[in-house]
């Protein structure tokens, strides 16, 4: 069993390398001068460059097939060319990535519980990822893709591999007239990559400053955060399938994204590796201040003086007011979503509790803030020794030390039964339950 991609070819009389990573990706490496390459990546986006990836996959005409050993020690007789940026400073190694053993995951988690990984590897570059899937279709052992580990609770030790994606770099694909196409590797830490952008002067992500976790995972359940969700600024993405290696863009459409939902959470789940996310932002994108927490933050400064700068300094008030630095105290942010009802299941529970704190929704139904219910039925600052609810926030749940990710889950049960109990109203996880029997 091997993975079919990606494919080695070279065009035929000529230096010219391909290397083909999917039905619609390829990239050429054309000589340049005596000692130099050029690289093109191309996405075949139109019909005839698929036809194009079509005739180089079957080596038609000029191309010849090559084994990956052959492909390689072709392509480096000539030097590569530069490497791009990173937002953080961790140096890229050419070495091959090691795989650890019984690694435990406490570390690699925000919640820090304990649960060890029978295999782990950190992924730095589509290779990497690539070596992973075929070193555990080898082996047929089961596998865990982990970003920056902020939404998962682990309930057992993983017997499988455990694959942390890595992946760095940030390139800018398009600056004209204020509008900017950027890439980022799935493995940047999304808030350093959102100050990044700030810095640069490309605006749009401010709102989603200070949500923890990765890039990579910033599209799997459409992050967002007062009034901004990672749809009103994505591009496309660009993930790696576990089964093929093929490598594939999904554009917008194609992610379907819904509230703290795409389509990796749902009939792709389990399929793909995020290996890069593209954003669209703007020199003057304009200032997302309806909710209401950031402009009772913002009231001090007049309006006109108000900037991107401001909005994202009120965002990290308000979030290190209300929710737990995972640094300090472990958690994995909301644990519960916002429950969704149609019209039909809130009146009446709107009649009984007129207080409730709800959003109606463009479509009819209303989303009610399940920080509400639960606090409401009690459980805010409950504390049983080793973990609780925290004092702040009722959505997350929080781990003070030594507990389990089934101990987290009895408080979680206990919980949606409460709140089922008291209101009718059936609370659901956010967060990934990792080996949950
Ligand atoms: N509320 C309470 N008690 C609580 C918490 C909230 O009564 O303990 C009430 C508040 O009074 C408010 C309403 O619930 O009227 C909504 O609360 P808040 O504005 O804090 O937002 P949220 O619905 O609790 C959602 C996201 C957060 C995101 C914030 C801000 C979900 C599940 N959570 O929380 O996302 O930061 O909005 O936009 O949608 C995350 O996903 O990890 C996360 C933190």
């Amino acid at each position: 069993m091997s993975l079919e991609f990606p494919l080695y070819r070279a065009l035929n009389g000529s230096d010219t390398l391909y290397r083909i990573d999917g039905l619609r990706h390829f990239v050429e490496w054309q000589p340049l001068g005596k000692s130099r390459w050029l690289v093109h990546e191309h996405v075949a986006e139109i019909y005839p460059s698929q036809v194009l990836v079509q005739s180089l996959i079957q080596a038609e005409d000029a191309q010849v097939k090559l084994s990956r050993e052959e492909w390689n020690s072709r392509r480096l007789k000539r030097e590569e060319p530069e490497q791009e940026h990173t937002v953080g400073t961790i140096a890229k190694t050419a070495a091959d990535p090691a795989i650890q053993e019984g690694i435990d995951l406490a570390s690699w988690t925000t919640f820090g519980i304990s649960a060890h990984a029978a295999h782990w590897i950190s992924a730095r570059s589509d290779d990497d990822v690539r070596f992973a899937l075929s070193w555990r279709q080898e082996r047929n052992s089961a596998l865990l893709v982990m970003g920056g580990g902020s939404n998962m609770l682990m309930h057992a030790d993983w017997e499988g591999l455990a694959l942390h994606v890595g992946i760095r770099g940030v390139r800018v694909l398009k600056d004209e007239d204020g509008r900017i196409e950027v890439v980022v590797g799935a493995g940047e830490n999304w808030h350093d990559w959102v100050m990044y952008a700030m810095k640069n002067g490309w605006h749009g992500l401010e709102n989603l400053a200070l949500i923890p976790g990765q890039v990579g995972a910033s599209p799997m359940q459409n992050i967002g955060a007062y009034g901004v969700e990672l749809k009103d600024r994505f591009l496309w993405l660009e993930a790696i399938h576990v089964q093929t290696g093929s490598l594939k863009r999904f554009d917008a459409t194609a992610c379907e994204f819904g509230y703290r939902e795409s389509i990796f959470k749902s009939s792709e789940k389990g399929q793909w590796i995020i290996v890069r996310v593209a954003f669209s932002l703007e020199e003057n994108a304009p200032l997302q201040t309806g909710y209401g927490a950031i402009q009772q933050e913002l009231k001090a400064l007049p309006e006109q003086s108000w900037t991107h700068s401001d909005v994202a300094k009120a965002v990290m008030h308000i979030r290190s007011t209300k929710l737990p630095d995972p640094k300090e105290l472990g958690n994995a942010g909301s644990f519960f979503k916002n429950p969704v009802l149609s019209s039909d299941e809130f009146k009446p529970l709107q009649t009984a509790h007129p207080q409730v704190a709800h959003y109606p929704q463009s479509d009819g139904s209303f989303k009610v803030a399940a920080g509400w219910l639960i606090e409401q039925a009690g459980w805010k600052g409950k504390h049983r020794g080793t973990h609780g609810v925290h004092v702040n926030q009722a959505l997350v749940l929080v781990h003070y030390g030594g507990a389990t990710g089934a101990d987290i889950w009895q408080l979680a049960e206990d919980i949606m039964h409460d709140v089922r109990l008291k209101y009718g109203v059936q609370l659901e996880p956010e967060v990934n339950q990792i080996g949950r029997h």
